[in-house]
């Protein structure tokens, strides 16, 4: 197959549904009901927006398998209409969520996929967190409505070790707010799993870190600048640095493997040689960069997102900090341009996007199973519902994710050597930008302008 075919939307702001008919959209939105009505809350605006029946059949059945011209066969044939007068009506609000970003196309259908169990599950334990961070995807801070509590937590914990989840991250919100935080995490370890856990790591003192060794986990703490004054500001709480420094050497003493996590922005990239420095002296074992996505609070705060560009200057710098071998630096995406690309030529079913859905997931603080936490607000089945080995072969979302492929992509990857090993990398941050299946929004070959 092709991919040189015109999507729609291929050029940027533009969409017209005519010659669409054998396409096939999805709409990946929940659907919920407010007061008889039928609402949408778009997760990249944060605008809630009403809608009548006829327009909620409409984006049920554009559920990724169905072409459009079957779409509108079927709605014709309940409502006993005219195709061409339910297509008339249909246009405007498909062509309005398309450019919205919020209805995909693609060439085919959705396929369900048998995968094997996912070797990891990041698991946001709450939406709580003593912090107010200004880019937080989770939009993290007072108390969570609805969350799993500690019963259902350990039937679920029960759920992975049976079904064989071999690692655990706990995260969040701030996961270790939570008052039954150890009972999650040892429950956890007795069973088997690995345990990480992400953490601001402010609330860590001498008693926290023994028992997080006593399990064997390690962990992942945010640091984003060398000064204290940045930190503080970034994560919104005046003293916040000094306490996860003190955190990060309790969890030193007591022998945890530390993941020092950076997430970079305009605020503090002309930082991070010396953060990379201090986490060298710090005796840290990893050194992590986490590029700013702007969802969640993040999408208020879009002026901190940096260019791909400038984030190609570090990741040269960074890679050549690998030779000198002195702490392990995690991959960075588009590292490997910094490598000749490999020598199979590029497959149109290859697929594309990261390793969400495939080997991981993630389990928000409600229960819901989404290939990462950018997707909340997405269609997806809950714990609550259905069993997480269940939902993990069946859920409609995360197949979805499993059937993209290199014909899905527009623009400049279609032709890129790195494709195979980049695979477009993380799609959710060009869901954040209005278009899932552009080229990658991060990327400097794509971007190349500062
Ligand atoms: C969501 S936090 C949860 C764990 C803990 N509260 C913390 O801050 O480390 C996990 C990591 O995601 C990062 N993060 C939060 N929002 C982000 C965003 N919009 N883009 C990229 N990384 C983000 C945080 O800085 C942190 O390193
Ligand atoms: S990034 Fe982490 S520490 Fe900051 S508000 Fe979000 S959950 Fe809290
Ligand atoms: S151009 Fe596309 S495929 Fe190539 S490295 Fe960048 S994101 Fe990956």
């Amino acid at each position: 197959m092709s991919r040189r075919k015109n999507l729609p939307g291929q050029v940027p702001g533009t969409f017209s549904i005519s010659g669409s008919n054998e396409l096939v959209p999805y709409f990946p939105l929940r659907i919920y009901k407010e007061d008889e009505l039928w609402m949408i809350r778009n997760p990249l605006t944060g605008q809630a927006k009403e809608m009548n029946e006829a327009a909620f059949w409409l984006l049920k059945l554009c559920d990724g398998y169905r072409t459009l011209d079957e779409v509108i066969t079927e709605i014709a044939t309940s409502y006993q209409a005219d195709r061409e007068s339910v297509l008339g009506m249909s246009s405007p609000l498909l062509e309005k969520l398309t450019l919205d970003g919020v209805l995909w196309w693609r060439e085919e259908r959705m396929n369900y996929w048998n995968v094997p169990e996912p070797a990891g599950v990041l698991w946001d334990l709450t939406s709580r967190c003593n912090l107010r961070c200004k880019h937080c995807v989770v939009s993290a801070g007072e108390a969570g409505r609805d969350e799993l509590d500690l019963d259902e937590c350990h039937r679920l914990i029960d759920e992975f070790a049976e079904f064989g989840v071999g690692q655990l991250i706990l995260s969040g919100g701030e996961p270790m707010v939570r008052e039954d935080f150890f009972d999650i995490a040892e429950y956890a370890a007795e069973k088997g799993l690995l345990i990480q856990v992400a953490t601001n790591g402010t609330l860590i003192d001498e008693n926290a870190a023994h028992r997080l060794a006593g399990i064997g986990a390690s962990t992942q703490v945010s640091f984003d600048s060398s000064e204290p004054a940045i930190h503080d500001e970034f994560r919104q709480h005046p003293g916040s640095w000094m306490k996860t420094k003190k955190g990060i050497e309790q969890l030193k003493d007591a022998g945890v493997p530390i993941t020092l996590a950076v997430t970079v922005t305009t605020m503090n990239i002309d930082n991070v040689p010396q953060i990379y420095e201090m986490a060298i002296e710090m005796g840290v074992q990893t050194f992590r960069i986490l590029p700013f996505v702007p969802f969640g609070r993040g999408r208020y705060a879009d002026e901190l997102e940096v260019s791909p560009a400038r984030m190609g200057e570090l990741t040269e710098f960074l890679h050549s900090k690998r030779d000198e071998d002195e702490i392990n630096i995690a991959p960075m995406e588009f590292e490997c341009t910094l490598s000749p690309p490999p020598e199979q030529g590029i497959d149109d079913d290859v697929r594309i996007g990261c390793d969400g859905a495939i080997s991981y997931c993630t389990v928000t603080s409600t229960g819901e199973v989404l290939p990462c936490n950018y997707f909340s607000g997405a269609d997806a089945e809950n714990i609550r519902e259905h069993d997480f080995r269940w939902i993990w072969a069946n859920s409609r979302f995360l197949n979805y994710f499993r059937s993209l492929k290199a014909s899905d992509v527009k623009g400049k990857c279609q032709e890129c050597s790195w494709l195979p090993v980049c695979r477009g990398s993380c799609i959710a941050a060009n869901f954040a930008h209005g278009d899932i299946f552009q080229s990658n929004c991060h990327c400097w070959l794509v971007h190349p302008e500062k």
